[in-house]
């Protein structure tokens, strides 16, 4: 049986001690997964190891732990795959949460409070019917792949934005509120919507880093229902959030259709006030003087590299201008987004997709909202 090393990240709190690793050998066939090593670390060689686990089917998501610095369930990997070529494996507790101990994190601080703010719960109207309540297939498709989360917390584990922003709601609780957002029983999607653009912790703090998607176990592509919100606010109901976030990500759109670059201070003015009209607004003037500080940081970051990218509308063009066209046409003509539990990844993607929208194919399955 080959030998391997799991390298395992240490930690009680209610210790003086500071984090440190600790090495154990073991013998594990191959397929075994990450879990069983650990189990039989524990069970064998270690009882003091902290770890959470239940139903080790990849089902419970009580076993998310970082391995190899990935987020991922340790029920869900098997060594073999997991080891580098000196049979090394790096086990340590998510991130975005504090460590109880060892592997365990404290999910009630985090991730369920931010669940809970999301009011995880249908809010129907009027009285019930006599029987079941009758949903369009349609609308269940489209929630689908928020059902199948699994609250294992490797979204959060990963997400850049709560990183930077702990208040941050978050992609496990914003693809929740999709959820709701989505289903047709529920009586209070603008409300809902509404909450979560004014929220400067809402759907408009993600930054689009794709973390989330990578890290989640079950395909449920946080981001993905995030954009999904942040559609249905500003396409069906028309909202606007006092945060900018809409603003902002019109400007982005445009400023990146007519130039193929960032512009970042034309999009940062943008944001605020939109268009020659809005910027002589008096109202908007002290929002725009606000801006000067991010503007100084993005100087000496490095973001705005040369005084003339300073200057709103100075910024270099893209060459090949038809390029971005197409881009764009192609993204309208995909507008309507297809849940990727209806598709199926492999129906996804064609040789040219990207290139040509004309040649796309429509799909033959139903489509989500
Ligand atoms: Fe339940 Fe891993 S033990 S998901």
């Amino acid at each position: 049986m080959p030998n391997y090393t799991l390298k395992i990240r240490r930690y009680d709190p209610e210790s003086d001690d500071p984090p440190y690793w600790q090495r154990y050998d073991l013998e594990l066939a191959p397929e075994r997964s990450v879990l069983d090593a650990i189990v039989k670390l524990k069970e064998e060689v270690d009882g003091t190891i902290g770890f959470r686990h239940s139903c080790r089917g990849a089902i419970c998501g009580s076993c998310g732990v970082k391995i190899n610095g990935k987020p991922c369930l340790a029920c869900n990997n098997q060594v073999g795959d997991c080891a580098d070529d000196s049979g090394e494996i790096t086990v340590e507790p998510q991130g975005n949460m504090p460590v109880i101990k060892d592997l365990i994190v404290d999910m009630d601080s985090v991730h369920w409070k931010k669940m809970k703010r999301v009011t995880p719960w249908l809010l129907p109207e009027g009285d019930p019917p006599e029987r079941e309540y009758i949903v369009p297939i349609e609308s269940m498709l489209d929630i689908t792949q928020t059902v199948a989360c699994i609250q294992c917390g490797s979204c959060v584990s990963d997400c850049l934005a709560m990183e930077v922003d702990p208040e941050f709601i978050g992609p496990a609780a914003l693809a929740k509120a999709y959820r709701f957002v989505g289903d047709p029983r529920d009586a209070a999607h603008r409300e809902r919507l509404q909450d979560l653009a004014d929220d400067p912790h809402g759907i408009f703090d993600c930054t689009h880093c794709f973390m989330c998607v990578d890290a989640c176990p079950k395909d449920v592509a946080p981001m993905d229902q995030i954009m999904r919100l942040r559609r249905k606010a500003i396409k069906e109901f028309d909202i606007t959030d006092p945060n900018h976030g809409r603003s902002h990500e019109e400007a982005f759109v445009e400023v990146i259709e007519k130039k193929g670059t960032l512009d970042e201070s034309k999009i940062m003015q943008d944001s605020f006030a939109p268009g020659i009209k809005e910027k002589l607004n008096p109202k908007n003037i002290l929002p725009l003087i606000r801006t000067l500080p991010t503007m100084f940081r993005g100087i000496k970051s490095g973001k705005m590299r040369s005084l003339p990218k300073l200057i709103p509308g100075v910024h270099h063009k893209l060459e090949d201008q038809q390029a971005i066209k197409r881009i764009y046409k192609h993204a309208e003509a995909h507008g309507e987004e297809l849940n990727l539990y209806i598709v199926g990844e492999g129906n996804e993607g064609t040789e040219d997709e990207g290139t040509s929208a004309e040649s796309a194919e429509e799909p033959e399955v139903v489509k989500s909202k």
